[in-house]
């Protein structure tokens, strides 16, 4: 036992630590920390803070090894983690799948555009690099896409749903819009709760728009009484890229994002 197991005032003798039921799965850049930190609120969700990375980095580890890094919870409470890089990792699914058959999949998605610029915006804030257009073209002239750079290739994302699918079945996803969790959060949360079953406690009331930060902020913290935003890595400025530059890689997806709203019978109106 821990400390908090002998303590008699923090101690629950009926909480214990469970495998996840729901995972967010996906994408990266999309909204999943604003997406993780928003369900927290709700008293029936206890997630991991931290990207846990099992199924994609720590699997040799087993699942006994996954249900400790869970944080206790008893039995009404949905435990949850998010680790946006299994949504495009080929293993993943499959072992998903032998975990759990009736696990429910959150998947915030986002203008693959913009998530490409973002994406890349992150990378320039750690290393130097190349600039946007030599990394998404394998020739300016052409104009040809480079679907071997990952920002481009995690925004594709109906290929990425297909290797899902061959393991769970539509009705086990939802696929949250990244572009509504900024603009209506109070709206998006509410699908969110509906169709994790849970009463709809996360609503409007919760937040207010911080014009400093340009995005939605929590009035209050889980467990604390002031306003909080997500930190300074989530909301950056990104680069000015050319219009054409955009237009070409509008272009691109538009197909793949035409079969993607069909698979999932929402449509995200991309530009
Ligand atoms: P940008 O930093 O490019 O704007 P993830 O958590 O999956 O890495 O996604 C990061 C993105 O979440 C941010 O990308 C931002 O657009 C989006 N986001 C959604 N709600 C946000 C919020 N309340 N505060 C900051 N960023 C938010």
């Amino acid at each position: 036992g821990t400390d908090a197991t002998l303590n008699p005032l923090s101690s629950n003798l009926n909480a214990s630590r469970k495998l996840p039921q729901v995972i967010i799965i996906g994408v990266k850049k999309g909204g999943t920390r604003a997406l993780l930190e928003y369900l927290r609120l709700h008293p029936d969700i206890r997630a991991v803070g931290p990207e846990v990375h099992f199924f994609d980095r720590k699997y040799e580890n087993g699942l006994e090894w996954y249900r400790r890094k869970m944080p206790p919870t008893i039995a009404r409470q949905i435990t949850m983690e998010k680790t946006p890089s299994y949504f495009i990792t080929r293993e993943v699914p499959a072992r998903v799948y032998n975990m759990s058959r009736d696990v429910k999949l959150l998947v915030v998605v986002r203008d693959p555009v913009t998530r490409a610029i973002s994406d890349y915006t992150q990378t320039v804030s750690k290393k130097n690099t190349k600039r946007f257009e030599e990394l998404a073209f394998i020739n300016n002239a052409t104009g040809l896409v480079d679907t071997s750079w990952s920002a481009i290739r995690i925004g594709v994302y109906a290929k990425h749903l297909e290797r899902w699918l061959q393991y769970f079945p539509l009705s086990q996803f939802m696929f949250v819009s990244g572009e509504e969790l900024i603009s209506n959060p109070g709206k998006e949360m509410g699908l969110v709760q509906n169709f994790l079953g849970i009463k709809k406690v996360v609503s409007e009331k919760h937040f207010y728009f911080n014009q400093t930060k340009g995005f939605p902020c929590l009035k209050k913290k889980e467990g604390s009484s002031s306003p909080h935003c997500l930190g300074r890595t989530k909301g950056r400025a990104h680069p000015d890229i050319e219009p054409n530059v955009i237009q070409r890689l509008r272009d691109f997806y538009r197909p793949f994002n035409m079969k993607f709203y069909q698979m999932t019978g929402r449509n995200f109106n991309w530009p």
